[in-house]
């Protein structure tokens, strides 16, 4: 193993990223200050710092601008290294009938920077096994990635209102895409199905839509490109029932907007909780050190826990860790990120989310939001200094 400080030493020595941080609402901003300083830890171990630009996004710019996202924030997102993103969405903006929401500025920004990948990785630390409902003995093995199409599906399709009919209110959501928005992302999750256990599952309803006859066709024209490769077809309400069924079973899941943004709340419950699941949405656009992307934990702004530090941060400070592998260039810090929140769990560390399933916690230490962003920093540079101080005098004692 390279020591983190003197790894650091190579060609990005110094290298100072530029990222806009977009706090939002609800816990928004207090999971993305427990993610920020973890980011800022591992710069300083690995030697790499931030510059951060803030936008307001959502519900808090409605209130700042009259409107979710402001045409020159958008420019600000697109020109940055990266995005970190916290949450949005505010109950106060609910009613239906409601024509400006927090939500349109996320869906603006991934159409807008062509986001078209969600990454959302499943795995269960084996110290969380207790935390989830589904039987222990089920997450044994569970380690899949979800990728779900991002800036097309019944998100996007056009009409999508509600109108006066001849009998009445009547309304419309339109599901489509062209055959190259469903190649780029099956070709996409192709490559990760390769870099993996080589298994795809492709979700669809092709029983039922058209759209998902396209797509199952599309699935069965990329495949032979990827030979090693197993490709399995599945329906959406079948693999709903088997991700708590056999969810070991799965490897990569390619599918539609819809279907993956409800597939993959269901899987977060494998994890022990929707505050531990990161996600990365990516395109085909690369910067100077990896591909555009937004990071942003899979939860909503959770409006009824909010500004009680309660939440849990390890979703964005996992998502800190993906920014870091897939736009800035630097797997070696994403790891010691992911290293150190196994560790925090491990010792014990348990924010109220995951204490709620756990039968016993005789032995666990409840945290809050800011306190487990701590631990995480805290552990981050005590395995650094580890390394640092010379493993071998470690390892001797063993
Ligand atoms: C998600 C969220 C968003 C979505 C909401 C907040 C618009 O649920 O990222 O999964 O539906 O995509
Ligand atoms: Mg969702």
């Amino acid at each position: 193993m390279t020591d983190p400080a003197t790894a650091a030493g190579g060609v990005s020595a110094g290298t100072v990223f530029n990222l806009v941080v977009v706090p939002g609402d609800g816990i928004g901003p207090e999971v993305i200050a427990a993610g920020r300083r973890v980011l800022e830890g591992a710069g300083r171990i690995f030697g790499f710092g931030f510059e951060w630009r803030e936008v307001l996004i959502g519900g808090v710019a409605i209130d700042a601008y009259g409107a979710p996202m402001r045409d020159s924030d958008m420019a600000v997102c697109r020109d940055a290294d990266a995005i970190f993103f916290g949450a949005i969405g505010d109950p106060r903006f609910n009613d239906p009938k409601a024509t400006v929401r927090p939500e349109q500025a996320l869906l603006g920004l991934r159409r807008g920077l062509e986001l078209y990948a969600n990454l959302r990785p499943v795995s269960v630390q084996p110290v969380l096994r207790a935390s989830s409902p589904v039987r222990e003995s089920l997450l044994e093995g569970v380690d899949m990635m979800i990728v779900r199409e991002l800036t097309g599906g019944l998100y996007f399709g056009k009409p999508s209102e509600q109108r006066q009919g001849p009998a009445g209110r009547e309304v419309v959501d339109t599901l489509a895409y062209t055959e190259g928005e469903i190649r780029r992302v099956v070709e996409l999750a192709f490559g990760l199905a390769r870099g993996r256990r080589r298994k795809l599952t492709s979700v669809d309803k092709a029983n039922v839509l058209s759209s998902s006859r396209l797509w199952r066709t599309i699935v069965d024209e990329v495949a032979p490109e990827y030979p090693e490769v197993e490709v399995e077809h599945r329906l959406v309400d079948s693999c709903a029932m088997m991700l708590v069924q056999r969810p070991a079973a799965f490897d990569v899941i390619v599918t539609e907007n819809l279907f993956g943004d409800i597939l993959s709340d269901e899987a977060s419950v494998l994890a022990g909780s929707l505050g531990m699941l990161p996600s990365a949405s990516i395109g085909a656009r690369r910067t100077a050190y990896g591909l555009h992307g937004l990071y942003e934990p899979i939860h909503g702004s959770a409006p009824d826990i909010a500004g009680r530090d309660v939440a849990n941060p390890l979703a964005t400070i996992l998502s800190g860790a993906l920014m870091l592998r897939w736009s800035l260039g630097r797997p070696d810090a994403a790891e010691a990120i992911e290293r150190a929140v196994a560790a925090v769990l491990a010792d014990g560390h348990r924010t109220p989310d995951l204490l709620a399933t756990t039968g016993d916690a005789t032995g666990l230490k409840p945290v809050g939001t800011q306190a487990m962003g701590d631990a995480v920093l805290a552990a981050l540079v005590a395995s650094a200094s580890a390394g640092a101080a010379g493993r071998p005098t470690a390892g001797a004692a063993r």
